[in-house]
């Protein structure tokens, strides 16, 4: 096989209560990409579409995890880079991960897969470092696994992939303005008081065990963030319109998707996610802000070769 083309999906991070622990793996909304073997050593970026990004690997996502794991591989033979982008940097949906990873996914496989799904975050997690200015793994992880991760720890990596009760459905709006995960990341408190590490800690625990038991009303519950939302939301516009309003519809929960301006809601059934949906763009529909709105099932493969 000398080339592959590949779906790299967008992915919710934090999922309220897991601050970069957390995130799930969505299924509609992605970019693709097409690596090829050149005889000439090296990783090359040929074509970008989509997205104003650059073509040097050393500065583009993509190519800088391509880098990392084609150092350690050392072919004889080099890569070259397609990057169809279809994920707006600065979405909040993984618009990095999805490129870090699909590089490093579809070089994998072009070698004969030398690496396990581990290994490619760790590659990957040195071209997210490029974007958001620190390692982490919560987008990544969903996107390689599929369905719902936790990074269990960054060093050494360890991910846990945890079940997908089958009923639930992500509706995602996307106000058209730019969050750079490093600046959302600069204005958070370096501390947090026990009494809310402790609220946090909780709902992380009673979160997974609802993922585990299908137990929609803990799940529920457990969607709750008192230490990173009540700083983040006030970057993005009508944040609190939106929750409240996706909670009135029955939503199960709502929040900030990774670091914004996204805002992810998880309902129970198609139905919901549908009524959740379009009250949801009723509100944005009355501001001046353009949007995209995507409802999506959870997509528990990951990433896909096409
Ligand atoms: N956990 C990360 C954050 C995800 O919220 O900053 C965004 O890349």
């Amino acid at each position: 096989m000398n080339q592959i083309k590949i779906f790299s999906p967008a992915t919710v991070a934090n999922v309220s209560c897991g601050f970069d622990v957390l995130g799930f793996c969505l299924d509609t909304i992605g970019d693709e990409m097409i690596i090829k073997k050149t005889s000439q050593k090296g990783i090359t970026i040929s074509k970008i579409e989509g997205y104003d990004l650059p073509f040097e690997a050393e500065n583009n996502v993509a190519g800088v995890s391509a880098l990392a794991l084609y150092n350690d591989a050392n072919p004889d033979f080099g890569f070259d880079i397609e990057i169809y982008k279809k994920v707006k940097p600065g979405s909040g949906i993984g618009s990095s991960s999805a490129s870090a990873v699909g590089s490093v996914f579809a070089m994998n496989e072009l070698l004969g897969k030398p690496y396990n799904k581990t290994q490619l975050i760790n590659f990957a997690m040195k071209g997210e470092a490029l974007a958001s200015k620190c390692e982490h793994a919560d987008n990544l992880a969903p996107a390689i696994f599929g369905g719902f991760t936790l990074v269990k720890s960054l060093s050494p990596l360890h991910v846990l992939q945890l079940p997908t009760p089958k009923d639930l459905f992500a509706v995602v709006i996307h106000p058209q303005i730019e969050i750079k995960t490093s600046e959302s990341r600069a204005i958070l408190p370096q501390d947090v008081s026990l009494k809310n590490a402790i609220t946090q800690w909780s709902n992380v625990g009673s979160f997974v065990h609802a993922l585990h038991t299908e137990d929609y009303k803990l799940l529920s519950d457990s969607l709750k963030d008192v230490i990173v939302e009540p700083y983040r939301s006030q970057l993005i516009p009508h944040f609190e319109d939106v929750k409240q309003t996706a909670l009135k519809q029955g939503a199960l929960g709502c929040g900030i998707s990774g670091s914004g301006p996204s805002i992810f809601s998880l309902c129970k059934g198609e139905d919901t996610a549908n009524k959740v949906r379009e009250a949801i763009h009723n509100v944005y529909s009355q501001t001046t802000i353009d949007f995209e709105l995507h409802l999506s099932k959870i997509n528990t493969e990951g990433i896909k070769i096409l």
